[in-house]
This record gives structure tokens, sequence and C-alpha cells, in this order.
């Protein structure tokens, strides 16, 4: 084969442009996952079994989330929710209440990344919490109840 110094030349051009648009890509889905793409995806894997898979709910079994005041409010107190669960709340006229399960197998950034996730959905968009907070937040679970 024959290369000259033309060829090289035009293979320069094409190779920077192409190897900086590849590091853009990488960065924009990094960017996502810190941002929401990893909430999302645990959202579905740890929640969406019972509360949908656009926090709909389940008939009367379990609630809708997509109004939940919990999820606006106090994220600490939402982050004790995701880690510990919840008893299930009596209700009148026998409608059946179930707990929700506690995850204490999540890692502190996986609650994060759920609580940011649940803050920017379903026409939310409260301004992301850090690890920070959820971590002060989890040590503090047992306090608040
Ligand atoms: C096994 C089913 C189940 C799973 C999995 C589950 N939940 Fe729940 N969740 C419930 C039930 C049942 C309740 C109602 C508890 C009660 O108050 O009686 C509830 C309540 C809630 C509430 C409060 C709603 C309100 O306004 O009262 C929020 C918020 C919530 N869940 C978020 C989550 C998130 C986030 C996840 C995933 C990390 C999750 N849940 C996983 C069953 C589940």
């Amino acid at each position: 084969m024959n290369i000259s110094r033309d060829n090289l030349r035009t293979a320069a051009y094409v190779f920077w442009p192409l190897l900086i648009l590849g590091g853009l890509v990488v960065l924009r889905f990094t960017w996502a996952g810190a941002n929401t793409g990893e909430g999302a995806a645990l959202y579905q894997a740890r929640c969406a079994n019972c509360h949908g898979p656009k926090g709909e709910g389940f008939k009367q079994l379990y609630p809708a989330i997509t109004v939940s005041p919990i999820i606006s409010g106090d994220p600490a107190q939402l982050a004790c929710m995701i880690q510990n669960g919840v008893a299930g709340t009596p209700q009148a006229n026998g409608i059946l209440s179930l707990p929700m399960p506690g995850q204490p197998d999540l890692k502190v950034h996986e609650v994060t990344a759920i609580v940011n996730f649940l803050r920017a959905s379903w026409g939310r968009s409260l301004p992301p919490v850090t690890a920070k907070v959820v971590e002060q937040g989890l040590k503090s679970c047992g306090d608040k109840k």
C-alpha cells in the first residue's frame, strides 16, 4: 500500500475530530450517570415493581408516588424511607395496607441517585441533594420516627 503524506494529513483531519467527539460522548454519558441515569435505572430495578414504571402505583396495593408530598419534602426523610421501609399505615374500612420493605443493601450514593431521580421526575424540578446530605440523614433516621 502506498501511504502518501496527503493521506496521512487527511487521516489526521479525520482522526482528531473523531477522538474529540468520542470523548464528548463518553463525558455525556458519565455526566448523565451521575445525575439521572443511575437513579432512573435504580428506580426501575428497586421501586417500579410496586410503584410502577411511571410512579403510577398499583391499584389499592401500592400507592402512586407521582404526587407524594414526601418526595418534595425533607430529602433525609425520603432517604430513610427508601433504606428502612415503611410500616403499613392503618387505614379505615379494612382497606389492605401493606408495609414497604426496606432496602438496607443500597449504598449511600445509590439512595442519593434515587432521591435525585424522584426530585426531578413527574413534573418536579427540585434541585439535587448531595450524598453528604443523604448520608447525614440516614445516620439520624431513628431520631425522626
Ligand atoms: C414491595 C413493594 C414496594 C417497593 C419495592 C417499594 N415500595 Fe414504596 N411503598 C410501598 C407501600 C406498600 C407503601 C405504602 C406504605 C404505607 O404508608 O402504608 C409505599 C410508600 C412509598 C412512599 C410514600 C407515598 C406516600 O405519599 O405516602 C414513597 C415516596 C415510596 N414508597 C417510594 C419508594 C421508592 C423510592 C422505592 C424504591 C427504592 C420504593 N418505594 C419501593 C411498597 C413498595
